[in-house]
């Protein structure tokens, strides 16, 4: 029984209850209405007939003119065709009426085949409706069937008391009743049928893209990213717009599947290099019985620099793990002239390039500068890579739209244009070969990018005036100047793993 907590038995049934409700409310309205409607309208021509025969017994002359018009009334409309109840009692003869079977039934009137019990209902009956009070009443009549009656008691010019009555049968409108309710009873078994038949089709519509989904869902949690909804045309609004966030989210899934499952492959290839020329150099070592001196120090030196290398690997690989990390930025009041200066007096001691120091501008900004000083290192360790002895350096910090650029130039070879957007990538190197031997792994500039993006900017890349590369990134800000700026984050200032 499952299936009846299902999305389609469920809109079955609402639907259902719904047209049921409807049509329910509908009939008992129309048969209501239809009674009384009916019921106004027998009352009216009762009043208006009544009116006729009490005229025609008022306008006649003396008693005995009055009973013949009321006889004439009664002899012209027997009750039996006409289901008209016509009666007057005027002084001087029996009671004056077209059934005189209820009215004048004296014992054994046609009594042979009535019972007492009946004989004493109709009597009782006609007796109520000899002495009616005037006016207009529904009444049940023995054999008759239920009647609407209306008396009045008039008096003739000579002042003798007269009691006219009419009753109708109200048979008609119970037969007009009937048949509402028999139409009604068709009409709605066909309208429920109509609302089980389209509530089927239309839930089934709904539930379609759902149980497709399902699918989609099902298989993706079973390892398959690529299965997709791919919406249609023809789908409902929302049902497309659920279909493409759910296909954008399986992209944008597959993709950073995608890339960590690359990332970790080639972390793991450029761990595995350094590891390999150790052990060789190790085993190179062992197969010596006697190494010299010289030997074993050659073969330390090599060692120390492959353990070198895998150390600033793991120090970058934990960097960019933690990028998307909030804590990643600890926030402190920079002011970058200075800030840039002493940087660039630090790394100038590791090598013989021209450092120079570009346009400074005299901004601060509410950034970390431990994360900002990676950055900058990065871009001025390759700049010193990229470069002959000699070669120009130049760092420098730009105020523009909202942001502050840091960028560094340098006269070396530069970046061809197809590689600009994708050094930024992890283990995207231009040359694999060269960078190895200055022992770069490729993450330099991404860790770059992490930092601009964590600061809200971005990076870039393109050529220098100098006719090298020109390598930068920007930083949203700049905030309040001096020192009553930014409230400076909590955070120390200690060393955190660097390219340098
Ligand atoms: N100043 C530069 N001049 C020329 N090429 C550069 C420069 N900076 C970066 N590149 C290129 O971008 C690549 C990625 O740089 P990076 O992410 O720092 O990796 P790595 O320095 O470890 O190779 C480098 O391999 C190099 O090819
Ligand atoms: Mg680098």
């Amino acid at each position: 029984m499952t299936w009846l907590g299902g999305l389609r038995p469920r809109l079955v049934a609402g639907v259902a209850a719904i047209v049921a409700l409807c049509a329910g409310l509908a009939f008992v309205a129309v048969y209501h209405g239809t009674g009384s409607e009916l019921r106004r309208q027998s009352a009216r021509d009762l009043r208006s007939d009544m009116d006729a025969f009490a005229r025609s017994v008022m306008s006649a002359r003396g008693v005995r003119g009055a009973r013949v018009a009321a006889e004439r009334s009664a002899g012209g409309q027997p009750f039996r065709a006409t289901s008209r109840l016509l009666y007057a009692v005027i002084p001087g003869g029996p009671v004056i009426t077209n059934e005189p079977e209820l009215l004048n039934a004296g014992p054994g009137g046609d009594g042979a085949t009535e019972s007492p019990a009946q004989e004493a209902r109709e009597r009782a009956a006609a007796r109520s409706l000899l002495n009616a009070e005037p006016g207009l009443t529904e009444r049940h009549l023995p054999d008759a069937g239920n009647l609407l009656v209306d008396v009045r008691r008039l008096h003739l010019a000579d002042g003798t008391p007269v009691l006219l009555g009419l009753g109708e049968s109200t048979a008609p409108t119970g037969r007009a009743k009937r048949g509402v309710a028999k139409a009604f009873g068709l009409g709605g078994a066909l309208a429920l049928l109509a609302a089980v038949i389209g509530g089927t089709l239309l839930a089934g519509g709904v539930a379609s893209p759902l149980r497709r989904m399902a699918g989609v869902a099902a298989r993706v949690d079973s390892g398959d990213l690529s299965p997709r909804m791919a919406a249609r045309r023809g789908q409902a609004t929302e049902v497309r717009a659920l279909a493409e966030s759910f296909d954008r989210m399986l992209d944008r899934l597959q993709d950073a599947f995608a890339r960590q499952t690359a990332f970790v492959a080639d972390a793991s290839h450029e761990l595995r290099t350094p590891l390999t020329v150790i052990r060789g150099q190790l085993e190179v070592l062992a197969l010596q019985a006697a190494p010299s001196p010289e030997e074993v120090r050659r073969v330390e030196r090599l060692v120390l620099t492959e353990i070198d290398r895998m150390g600033r690997l793991t120090e970058d690989l934990l960097v960019l793990a933690h990028a998307d990390e909030d804590a990643f930025v600890r926030r402190a009041d920079v002011a970058v002239a200075p800030f840039a200066a002493e940087l660039l007096e630090g790394v100038a001691a590791t090598a013989d390039r021209r450092f120079a120091l570009g346009r400074l501008d005299d901004v601060h900004l509410a950034a970390d500068p431990d994360r900002l000083a990676q950055a900058l290192r990065n871009l001025l360790r390759n700049a010193i890579e990229h470069t002959e002895s000699g070669g120009l350096v130049r760092l420098e910090a730009r105020r523009a739209a909202g942001v502050v650029a840091f960028a560094v130039d340098d006269d070396g070879p530069g970046i061809p244009v197809g590689d600009r957007a994708r050094i930024f990538d992890r283990f995207h190197r231009v040359d694999a070969s060269r960078s190895r031997r200055d022992g770069g792994a490729g993450l330099g500039l991404a860790i770059v990018k992490a930092v601009a993006e964590a600061h809200g900017g971005t990076v870039f890349a393109g050529d220098s005036p100098e006719g090298g590369a020109r390598v930068g990134f920007t930083v949203r800000g700049p905030g309040p100047r001096g020192p009553g700026g930014p409230p400076a984050a909590a955070g120390g200032h200690g060393s955190r793993g660097s390219t340098v």
